[in-house]
């Protein structure tokens, strides 16, 4: 164990200012300081990659919204994985592989009641993609048990190129639907056809949606399976099919105007088609977590599910790797290797 003397060095992402608009590097700091000793029923874990989630920007308004506030001069909220390095805590070893909250940061000191054990014979960073909370698992819930997808169905995913999109798209396929996946430029079209095998893609940035919805799936769609909101929601709600779902998962284009939300104006579609709009977070489904990760698993491992990941390096790239998922300047799951 590191001498008082010789400790490890944590580096962490520390917020300075209240995000109003478009996040970027000068919200942050970083900040340097001893790595703490663990107390009883603590370990020190060395984030070996931290997952650059949506959730993070919503954290950071001045005004408590959908998820727990970042005090200002607090380290930023970010899931993780990593190796124990020093263990105070029964059932907790030097070496063990765990992930849970370890926030922003290079090294984290924490219960570890709020870790979990990970199997190491798949890289770490698998436990933050395909069969991570906020990704994996969160779009097999939403494909699964909220929008009930079956053979044959016409599913549309928005955001298809993103973490979350990418694996909603690939369950439904898994599950035997027609999947058309929505992302912004013709790159990643060719990646939702070509990488993700997919069946078709549309460009919203540079195509008429409505009109290649018309041609792509001239009987309408049975899911939408929404990661953007806005304009596209209403898009999908006019070609949405008698009994038809739509799968609020997120609104990515309104988390930078949070007290401005634009809702839908055409939600009488739902009732003119007899079809609903559900909307879910991850935690909804903490009983089925071990069904889904099942299944995801099988699925990964069967080489019918995969998860392209974008790596950026070193804490400093946090704020800019954060900022970069509002611009759409990642394609799959990104993460930063602090
Ligand atoms: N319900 C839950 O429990 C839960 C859990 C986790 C995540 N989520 C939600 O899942 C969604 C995806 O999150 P993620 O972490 O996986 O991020 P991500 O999809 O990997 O990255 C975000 C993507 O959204 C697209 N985007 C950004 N701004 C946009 C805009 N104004 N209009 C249209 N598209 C825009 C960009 O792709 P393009 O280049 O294609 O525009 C970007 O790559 C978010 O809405 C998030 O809140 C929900």
């Amino acid at each position: 164990m590191p001498s008082a003397t010789n400790r490890p060095i944590n580096r962490k992402v520390v917020l300075v200012e209240y995000v109003n608009g478009m996040v970027g590097p000068e919200h942050f700091r970083i900040e340097e300081e001893p790595a703490r000793e663990p107390g009883e029923g603590e370990v020190l874990v060395k984030a070996d990659s931290l997952s650059i989630d949506a959730f993070i920007r919503t954290s950071l308004n001045a005004v408590e919204g959908l998820h727990q506030q970042v005090p200002l001069g607090g380290a930023v909220v970010a899931l993780g994985v990593g190796r124990v390095i020093e263990s105070n805590a029964p059932g907790f070893a030097v070496g063990d592989a765990v992930s849970g909250p370890l926030l922003a940061q290079t090294y984290a000191t924490m219960p570890a009641a709020m870790l979990q054990k990970i199997d190491d014979a798949l890289p770490l960073s698998t436990y933050l993609g395909a069969l991570g909370l906020t990704t994996g698992i969160t779009a097999y819930a939403g494909i699964r048990y909220v929008g009930e997808v079956k053979a044959g169905d016409t599913v549309l995913v928005s955001a298809a190129a993103g973490a979350v999109g990418s694996i909603a798209a690939q369950v439904a396929k898994n599950l035997g639907a027609k999947v058309i996946g929505l992302a912004g430029g013709p790159e990643k079209v060719a990646f939702l056809t070509r990488t993700l095998g997919l069946d078709s893609g549309i460009d919203y940035k540079n195509e008429d949606v409505a009109a290649r919805l018309k041609v792509l799936a001239p009987d309408g769609i049975d899911v939408f399976f929404d990661n953007v909101g806005g304009e596209l929601l209403d898009i999908a709600l006019d070609h949405i099919r008698e009994r038809g779902r739509v799968v609020i998962c997120g609104a990515i284009s309104q988390y930078n105007d949070h007290d401005h939300v634009r809702g839908p104006s055409l939600y009488l579609r739902l009732a003119e088609r007899y079809a609903r709009m559900e909307g879910f977070t991850v935690m909804h489904f903490a009983e089925r977590y071990g069904e889904a990760h099942a299944q995801l698993a099988q699925w990964l491992k069967a080489g019918t599910l995969k998860m392209p990941e974008q790596v950026e390096h070193g804490i400093d790239a946090f704020p800019a790797a954060l900022r970069r998922l509002f611009e759409g300047g990642n394609t799959g799951k990104m993460l930063v290797k602090p």
